[in-house]
């Protein structure tokens, strides 16, 4: 699938701009603060319905230059609202969707409003690498169940039903925690909560499991082509709720704990995955350079296993790209990616040989091609 035009209203630094892409690689380069990543944002936004640098939607809504008298008075400095809107095609369908954020937020497929933020799912499916993501792997375990979430909640809208009950129902069991520590409020209605968590995080188990297998199954020869065969990479998911049983039975077990600390201390909410060069934890034991391609591995082998399941290969998004790797390493990189649209930031301009190719500069909330 690939987006044809991205059409960006009051969106960050940008006023009105329109920018058509092409079906194979698409460079976005341009000076620090000029409004590279922005772009990914928007593009994230139409797939996902938030953004992935912010959870306040307000932010993205483009900030007035308020003169000095403007801002001794405090004039509000939001223009009224941000509209992103992008025209995508599919193997079998093409589509718009469009969102606009004013003091809410709403979704708009194909010109119909969306009920559910939800309904934007499976429309545009992204796979997107930023800096950030070596967190996946350096960073804390909620590093790896958002990539998990994000991963299987663009291709299974019940997985992201799943997810928001779960955090519903251990948002009450923890509040009804402080209440038994604090108001003497009966232990055994606990198991009300207990027997709902189990019902959604055995099934969120369940997706994880699967996912994590099929990435697997890309991992391994993704790993051996970027490293000359060098190295052996293997992914794990670690995870007690498989069974509910046993997870009813470590839920019990930890009852008393949870009671003190006021929170559930077991769960699917709790849940990693690990990552070994041969055989030994990277998180642990890997280089810098170890972390990178670990990561672009785990990338690449999303970018596979999204392909296998909607049968047609996502949109990669590439933002600030070359800061990971150098010219040549990008240059091969590019090579190998056939019959996917790329969209890539970066501070360089790139040189590629290759046919399908747009180059645009991006200049303080203004697009020019071909520069
Ligand atoms: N709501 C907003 N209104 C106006 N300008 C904004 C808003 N949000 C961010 N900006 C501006 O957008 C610019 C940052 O955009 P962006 O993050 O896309 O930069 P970039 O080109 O990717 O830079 P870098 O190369 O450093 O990553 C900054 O100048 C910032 O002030
Ligand atoms: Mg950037």
């Amino acid at each position: 699938m690939w987006i044809k035009e991205i059409k960006l209203n009051n969106f960050r630094n940008y006023e009105k701009e329109t920018i058509e892409l092409n079906d194979g690689i698409n460079v976005f380069y341009g000076e620090n603060a000029q409004g590279k990543t922005n772009i990914i944002e928007a593009i994230y936004l139409c797939a996902l319905g938030k953004s992935f640098r912010t959870s306040r939607d307000s932010e993205m809504i483009k900030l007035n230059d308020l003169s000095t008298e403007e801002q001794n008075n405090m004039v509000k400095a939001y223009t009224n609202s941000a509209t992103v809107s992008i025209d995508f095609q599919r193997v079998d369908r093409d589509g718009n969707i469009k969102i606009t954020i004013s003091n809410k937020k709403q979704a708009f497929v194909n010109g119909v409003k969306a009920k559910k933020l939800s309904e934007l799912l499976s429309n545009l499916n992204i796979v997107i690498f930023t800096p950030d993501d070596i967190r996946i792997l350096k960073g804390g375990p909620e590093n790896r169940r958002k990539f998990l979430n994000v991963l299987i909640g663009q291709l299974k809208p019940n997985y992201i039903f799943l997810l928001n009950n779960y955090s519903k129902i251990l948002e009450q069991r923890n509040k009804y925690l402080k209440q038994i520590k604090e108001e003497g409020k009966p232990e055994e209605m606990l198991e009300i909560w207990d027997e709902k968590l189990v019902e959604y995080g055995t099934q969120i188990c369940k997706y994880r499991t699967e996912f994590i297998e099929k990435i697997k199954n890309k991992l391994g020869k993704v790993h051996e082509e970027i490293t000359d065969n060098r190295e052996k990479i293997e992914i794990k998911y670690i995870s007690e709720c498989h069974d509910k049983e046993n997870y009813k039975k470590i839920l019990k077990n930890r009852r008393k704990l949870d009671i003190i600390r006021g929170y559930t201390s077991k769960g699917i909410h709790r849940d990693d995955f690990k990552m070994n060069i041969d055989g030994k934890s990277i998180e642990a034991y890997g280089s810098q350079g170890q972390h990178r391609t670990a990561v672009l591995s785990l990338k690449l082998s999303e970018l596979a296993v999204v392909s296998d399941e909607i049968g047609e290969a996502p949109v990669l998004l590439l933002d600030d790209f070359m800061s990971e790797l150098d010219q040549q390493r990008v240059h091969n990189f590019l090579k190998k990616i056939e019959g996917v649209q790329v969209i890539i930031t970066c501070t360089e301009k790139i040189k590629l040989e290759k046919n399908k190719i747009l180059i645009y500069n991006v200049n303080d909330g203004k697009i020019n091609k071909n520069i």
